[in-house]
């Protein structure tokens, strides 16, 4: 499978390129910039790409290839910093310009390269940097400059290295992709067949190779990305290969546990360890009411359970595989070079099930080349049902961070029926897949209410419902206030005990998504 190498030197918008090339059908990989040419497998690189970084190259402790990643021979791109790391390295010079130029910035050609083909004179470009090419290198021809007159793209034609002043990954930027495209394809040659069954066909081979006939182990939690390894597990290795386990904390949501079980065993599974652990959980955390507490008992719950669950099953052998993705292997924006392998969930987070299982060489990620959103098409691919993949994330621990204060197994009940009433009704109105994320909280305080001729003190439940991309900034879903009325009404009608619904209607900042 042809691959583009992508060498990441802190730049924000690393990831977005190698989604843009990956949109065009060419593998990417995306490593930190500094890392040992040693390292890096060329087997099936087609060429290289620097990203950009907030950093400058003429700073003493600025990140900087390895000097051998320049003769390979395979075509290079430069992006910004990237372009400023190809000028320094051929002798070019690069500093600070007088005024900087940042947002759009009409291009001017000033020459043809491959690397514009099919693309207009005079597109808009996104700029994002202080630092700019002073002198090009001997050997390097400037294709394009700013509308003010700066240098925006250089090219050494025989060696097929190529520099961009500013950002072709970004949206703003036009014609962005088809530059990315014509990079890989055109320059570079990579076939542009990548797409998820070819994907899945070639996890799947290196699964086998890997696994062999011992088994493999995977904590599901119902979400989306544990579910689709599970899948693919099930779909690469024989079934009986495959445990799955699932432990029920008592916080999970209405039916959860049903539906997971019959997703999986619909899929074929033949080892779904379901555990209830309710009674623990809900027994540990309560009168506790201190949000940091509370994930922290639940978090050491998981680790305890867990351990104890695994030592039952009796297959010490065993591969552990785990749902990371893509984003979560990369530390992006921070320190180059510290390969950040951070652990998906709090189900993982100081588990010595998952330290050991690494230590031994036995854990396998088989999300962790793909974004989410991959993710959902592996899922798709796979034949999971539409309504799995496209659920709204869940925090790991749960409704526990839905019930501000103590926690009671009431209160989880009322909570349940409500968030159901809710999801139910942004389905019938269809508006649940244009919703990033959207539950509902129980308050601590009861409100006066009337029911027929007596007054109650009802409990107060807030719906959220945001739209988002990532999770890290958050817009409240305007709602038409019909959908407010009726689905309010239907909650206070069927959950008896509430007595009163609000709709949270702050943005992320400065709330938070959750509550806790
Ligand atoms: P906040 O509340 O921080 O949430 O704005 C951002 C996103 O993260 C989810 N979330 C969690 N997920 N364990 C998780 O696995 C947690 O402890 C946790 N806390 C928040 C939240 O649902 C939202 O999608």
């Amino acid at each position: 499978m042809d691959s583009v190498l992508i060498l990441d030197f802190g730049s924000q918008t690393t990831q977005l390129i190698g989604r843009r090339i990956r949109e065009r059908g060419v593998y990417t990989e995306i490593l930190p910039g500094d890392i040992d040419f040693e390292e890096a497998d060329l087997k099936t690189t087609r060429g290289i790409i620097f990203s950009g970084s907030p950093e400058s190259v003429y700073d003493n402790n600025s990140p900087k290839p390895d000097k051998r990643f320049f003769e390979t021979g395979l075509p290079i791109l430069g992006i910004c910093y990237g372009l400023h790391l190809i000028t320094e390295h051929f002798n070019g010079k690069v500093g600070a310009g007088e005024s900087r130029e940042y947002g759009r910035a009409k291009m001017v050609f000033t020459g043809t390269t491959e690397l514009l083909h099919g693309i207009p004179d005079g597109f808009l470009s996104w700029m994002s940097h202080g630092d700019r090419v002073v002198h090009e290198p001997p050997g390097f021809t400037i294709r394009a400059r700013s509308e003010h007159g700066i240098p925006a793209l250089l090219e050494e034609p025989d060696k097929k290295i190529y520099g961009l002043q500013f950002h072709p990954e970004v949206t703003h930027c036009e014609h962005g992709s088809d530059l990315l495209e014509n990079f890989a394809i055109r320059i570079c040659g990579a076939a542009g067949t990548w797409n998820m069954e070819t994907f899945l066909e070639q996890e799947s081979k290196t699964i086998q190779e890997r696994v062999g006939d011992r088994p493999v182990l995977l904590l599901i939690s119902g979400g989306v990305d544990s579910s689709v390894t599970a899948a693919m597990l099930l779909t690469a290795l024989k079934k009986d290969q495959v445990h799955l386990m699932y432990i029920d904390t008592g916080l999970m949501r209405k039916n959860e546990t049903k539906e997971v079980r019959k997703a999986l065993e619909d899929f074929g599974a033949k080892h779904l360890h379901v555990v209830n652990a309710s009674n623990e959980f809900l027994g540990r955390l309560e009168g506790e009411e201190d949000p940091e507490i509370k994930r922290t008992i639940i978090g050491d719950s998981f680790i305890t359970i867990q351990q104890r669950e695994v030592e039952r099953l009796g297959i010490p052998e065993a591969y552990l595989a785990q749902g990371t993705l893509y984003t979560d292997m990369i530390e992006s924006g921070k320190g180059v070079g510290k390969k950040a392998h951070t652990i998906k969930s709090h189900h993982n987070v100081r588990s010595p099930l998952v330290e050991e299982k690494r230590k031994a060489g036995l854990i396998i990620e088989p999300l962790a080349f793909l974004y989410k959103d991959e993710v959902r098409k592996l899922g798709e691919t796979l034949g999971l049902s539409k309504t799995l993949i496209g659920r709204h994330p869940f925090p790991g621990p749960g409704l526990a961070v839905r019930i501000p204060g103590a926690i009671t197994r009431e209160k989880c009940d009322i909570l349940r029926e409500a968030d159901a009433i809710f999801t139910d009704e942004l389905h019938k109105r269809k508006l649940y897949d244009r919703i990033w994320q959207a539950f509902c909280v129980l308050l601590p305080v009861r409100s006066v209410g009337v029911v027929g001729d007596a007054r109650g003190y009802g409990r107060v439940v807030a719906l959220r419902a945001i739209i988002s991309h990532d999770g890290m900034t958050a817009d409240v879903y305007p709602f038409e206030m019909s959908d407010l009325l009726e689905i309010s009404s239907r909650i206070t009608n069927e959950v008896s005990q509430v007595g009163r619904v609000v709709y949270d209607i702050s943005s992320k900042p400065p709330a938070t998504i959750e509550w806790e």
